[in-house]
């Protein structure tokens, strides 16, 4: 598996995946802001193919990670767990001290990632997410590095 950074000609492919994965997407808006933003975009390659990316922002100690996904058909393979230690690798090489995230309460799958890998539960924002009926909690997390 190689980490790299993601670039403009890879959106057609992550906005596969985000659509596929998220019920809530972000828009080619979104990551082309973020691709020209200070954010840290990375694609997780095998083999040439696209695998899954992560979006995360450096904050002074802090690092947010704002999105990660792997491609359907390539899930339960223990690759998200693999793209989430690199992007904690990263956060560290960056000397971040923690990192942090949000997560929609029902996103049972991503809360079982994090959890396994070392994230706890640091706070809750309620109806923080629009939901198919409603809204929805938001978890907020966070793991020291
Ligand atoms: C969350 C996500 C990135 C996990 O990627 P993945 O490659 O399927 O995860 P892995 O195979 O590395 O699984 C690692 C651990 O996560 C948990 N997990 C992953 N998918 C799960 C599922 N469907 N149900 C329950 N636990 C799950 C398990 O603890 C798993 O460990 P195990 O296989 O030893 O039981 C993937 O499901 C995804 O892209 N989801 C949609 C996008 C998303 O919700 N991103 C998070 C936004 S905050």
């Amino acid at each position: 598996m190689i980490l790299r950074e993601m670039i403009e000609a890879d959106l057609d492919a992550v906005l596969r995946i985000e659509r596929e994965v998220h019920g809530h997407p972000w828009t080619l808006g979104n990551f082309s802001d973020a691709l020209r933003s200070r954010y840290q975009c990375k694609v997780f390659e095998s083999a040439g193919v696209m695998m899954g990316y992560a979006v995360m922002l450096l904050a002074v100690d802090e690092a947010e990670l704002l999105d990660i996904a792997i491609d359907k058909a390539h899930q339960r393979k223990g690759i998200g767990r693999k793209l989430l230690e690199a992007m904690l690798s990263l956060a560290r090489h960056e000397s971040m001290r923690r990192m942090v995230l949000e997560v929609r309460a029902s996103n049972q799958p991503a809360i079982a990632l994090y959890r396994a890998s070392g994230f706890e539960q640091i706070g809750l924002r309620r109806d923080y997410y629009p939901a198919a009926n409603g809204r929805e909690d938001a978890i907020l997390m966070g793991k020291g590095l």
